[in-house]
């Protein structure tokens, strides 16, 4: 998919996250924040380290840490997550024998994400 996919795959996730119940946690400048997240997940999907080299040490969890990330809010996440999977290979030319473990990283690692109950 390149990073062209990605990068467009994470514009339209926070185009969701824009319009779901948690967008309060996220900053103003959605474009800007989508872009931070499309630079971890090429090198997460097999690209160049490009958060690495922008923002330094990854430390997700850490990073998560000022935002009080509950079960609900996780479960938000990640159905925004799901929506812009469908018919990810039509939109972002998503390798879809990639999808199903794609999926489970996403629920394991979000739940890592979880700091508040
Ligand atoms: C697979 C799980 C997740 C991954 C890989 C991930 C990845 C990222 C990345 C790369 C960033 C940008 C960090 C930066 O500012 O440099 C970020 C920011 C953020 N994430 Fe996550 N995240 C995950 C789960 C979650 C969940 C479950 C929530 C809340 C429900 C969440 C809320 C946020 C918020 C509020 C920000 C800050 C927005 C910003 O300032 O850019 N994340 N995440």
């Amino acid at each position: 998919m390149g990073e062209e996919g990605i990068f467009s795959m994470m514009r339209d996730f926070y185009a969701e996250l824009e319009d779901s119940t948690i967008r309060h946690m996220f900053p103003e400048d959605m474009e800007t924040a989508s872009k931070r997240s499309a630079a971890f997940f090429v090198g997460l999907l097999g690209g160049p380290p490009l958060y690495q080299q922008q923002f330094g040490n990854p430390m997700m969890r850490a990073r998560h840490l000022p935002f009080a990330i509950d079960e609900q809010a996780r479960k938000v996440w990640l159905d925004c997550f799901d929506r812009v999977l469908t018919d990810s290979n039509e939109k972002y030319r998503f390798p879809q024998n990639h999808l199903a473990d794609f999926r489970r990283f996403l629920a394991e690692f979000s739940a890592w994400m979880v700091n508040t109950r």
